[in-house]
């Protein structure tokens, strides 16, 4: 039988990805076929809560301490060993860089010890491969929305190794507006989910929230959160009463900007097919306005591994040792 590098059986590599650019410490095993044989995350929100959002040097020492646990529990809940794993995968960029520089280095290491190749993969090309993970693996060419609490984009996919910006916000992402939004009406942190729990018991019509339709098929949160501020100080002691309402109201200004948007750059870029990934995609208000769009599964639309294990396999790997040097990057490249 023909062997890939690592000792598995050419064209189903078994991939260990790794990912820490924000809060979750993830570790996943992905069959070269797609197939998810594990996929644990460990998610740091508790710690940061009271803060109200990630505090970068926690979460790198957070990082620290869950690494080798997480991967160990990735590699038992797969029945892999370590000597069965043919590429390691991890999160090059972007993110907080002291929390990628854990993953990054805990992936050369492991890929060092057992001289394999290393695949450094982008955060958001592993938001959209997530997408091609069995059962339901779904196929370019499609027009994807990738909302997260990190980026809020539009990305015309014609291939699994690749995407080209089509549109981007101008200030906060999707996901930092839900976040900033919960924070104001007192919820908890990642704010995302609570609004969309509470916003099912409110009246969205309750309250007006604008819309920015800035040109082009960029994005804008920050205008609908001054406008959020605003209200919540108006209310003041009634606050409580209101909050549903709010939150019902809040979330659909957010969700009509997104699905907005994202119709118009298909119909623009003459796009038959709309997919959506990242955490925002796990709201339940915008997988109804969307009713036609492929979703990521909802445990596959925030931060986890098995994402970057996938996206590992359109990603030109470095041969060991090739990639000792090899250095995360914060931002997203212009
Ligand atoms: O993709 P992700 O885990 O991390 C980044 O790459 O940023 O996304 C996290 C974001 C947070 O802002 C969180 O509030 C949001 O996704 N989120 C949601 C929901 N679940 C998570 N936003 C709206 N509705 C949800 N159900
Ligand atoms: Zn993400």
């Amino acid at each position: 039988m023909a062997r890939s590098r690592g000792g598995g059986p050419l064209g189903n590599r078994v991939i260990l990805g790794l990912e820490t650019s924000c809060d979750e410490t993830a570790a996943a095993v992905v069959s070269e076929d797609g197939r998810v044989l594990s996929n644990v995350v460990s998610s740091q929100a508790r710690l940061h809560e009271r803060y109200g959002g990630v505090v970068p040097e926690i979460a790198s020492r957070r990082h620290l301490e869950l690494i080798s646990p997480v991967v160990r529990e990735a590699l038992l809940e797969a029945e892999v060993e370590l000597e069965s794993i043919d590429l390691v995968a991890v999160t090059a960029g972007p993110g907080l860089i002291g929390a990628l520089l854990v993953g990054l280095a805990a992936a050369k290491g492991l890929a060092w010890s057992r001289r394999l190749p290393l695949a450094p993969v982008d955060h958001l090309h592993g938001h959209v491969a997530s997408l091609y993970l069995e059962p339901g693996a779904v196929d370019p060419p499609f027009l994807c929305l990738l909302a997260s609490g990190g980026h809020t984009l539009l990305v015309d996919v014609q291939e699994r190794g690749g995407f080209r910006t089509v549109g981007t916000t101008l200030d906060d992402a999707a996901g930092e507006a839900f976040d900033k939004g919960a924070r104001l009406l007192g919820l908890g942190y990642p704010g995302g989910a609570e609004i969309d729990r509470l916003a099912r018991e409110g009246d969205p019509k309750a309250f007006s929230f604008p819309i920015a339709r800035v040109p082009g098929l960029d994005f804008s949160f920050s205008g609908v959160k001054t406008a959020l501020l605003y209200q919540v100080r108006d209310l003041g002691e009634e606050l409580d009463a209101r909050r549903a309402d709010l939150a019902a109201a809040y979330q659909r200004a957010i969700v009509q900007a997104l699905a907005e948007r994202t119709l118009a750059a298909a119909e623009q870029l003459g796009a038959d097919c709309i997919a959506v990934v990242g955490g925002v995609a796990a709201n339940t208000e915008l997988r109804a306005a969307l009713p036609d769009a492929a979703f990521a599964p909802l445990e596959l639309c925030t931060d986890n591994a098995a994402m970057i294990a996938s996206a590992a396999r359109y990603t030109d790997a470095l041969p060991y040792p090739d990639y000792l040097a090899l250095d995360a990057y914060a931002a997203a490249a212009a």
